[in-house]
């Protein structure tokens, strides 16, 4: 009897570190798949608008519906007066990432220039070629009697086409003209609206690079 208490105390002496190992590692490995759970979740809701791809809200998306892919409307062509004298129109789109939507912000701006008594619509991009400052249109003058679009940065000047120009005494250091934009011509003619396809070019280069 004595001989057997003798060996069974040992024995229960050893299984007691193993029991708390086993315990322990029951409990480390359960608070890891709680872990894992909780992970996955955050995961899941942080990654939803990248996995089914956050759609434009409805409203927006007929406003913006039909005619060719990438154009947005900067104005109709009422308000573009047919007079040959360039209006600026800032270029509102909508902007769309993976979790926002925000409607109609502006992103540049451009010259709208038609002649008399027609119904074709020059556009021209706003940005100077030379280093990208803002370019305005300057009334007429005894050089320019139609008036021309002038860079106040370094002096670039340029014609009612968008050709470079120079002036007498004055250097123009823009690289090419200025940056003409297609337009819907479909689409106007269908519903009066000026559509771009709007771009913005890097500078400082004679070729007209689109920056993606
Ligand atoms: S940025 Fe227009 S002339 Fe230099």
């Amino acid at each position: 009897m004595s001989k057997s208490r003798e060996s069974t105390a040992p024995a229960a002496a050893n299984d007691r570190p193993r029991r708390n190992f086993l315990v322990e590692f029951g409990a480390l490995a359960a608070g890891a798949v709680g872990a894992l759970v909780s992970l996955g979740a955050g995961l899941a809701v942080l990654l939803d608008p990248l996995i089914r791809k956050q759609q434009v809200p409805g409203k927006y998306r007929q406003a913006s519906g039909g005619g060719q892919e990438g154009f947005v409307r900067v104005a109709t062509l009422d308000a573009v007066p047919d007079d040959g004298v360039p209006r600026r129109f800032p270029v509102l789109a909508d902007q769309l990432d993976a979790w926002n939507f925000a409607p109609n912000q502006p992103i540049g701006a451009v010259f709208l220039r038609r002649e008399a008594g027609s119904s074709e619509v020059q556009v021209l991009h706003s940005t100077c070629p030379h280093a990208g400052c803002a370019v305005t249109f300057k009334a007429a003058d005894a050089e320019q009697p139609q008036g021309f679009y002038h860079c106040p940065c370094h002096n670039s000047a340029f014609a009612l086409s968008g050709e470079k120009l120079d002036r007498p005494g004055k250097e123009n250091p823009s690289p090419r003209p200025l940056d003409a934009l297609e337009v819907d011509t479909q689409r106007l003619q269908d519903t009066g609206e000026v559509w771009i396809k709007f771009l913005d070019f890097y500078t400082g280069r004679p070729d007209m690079k689109p920056k993606i």
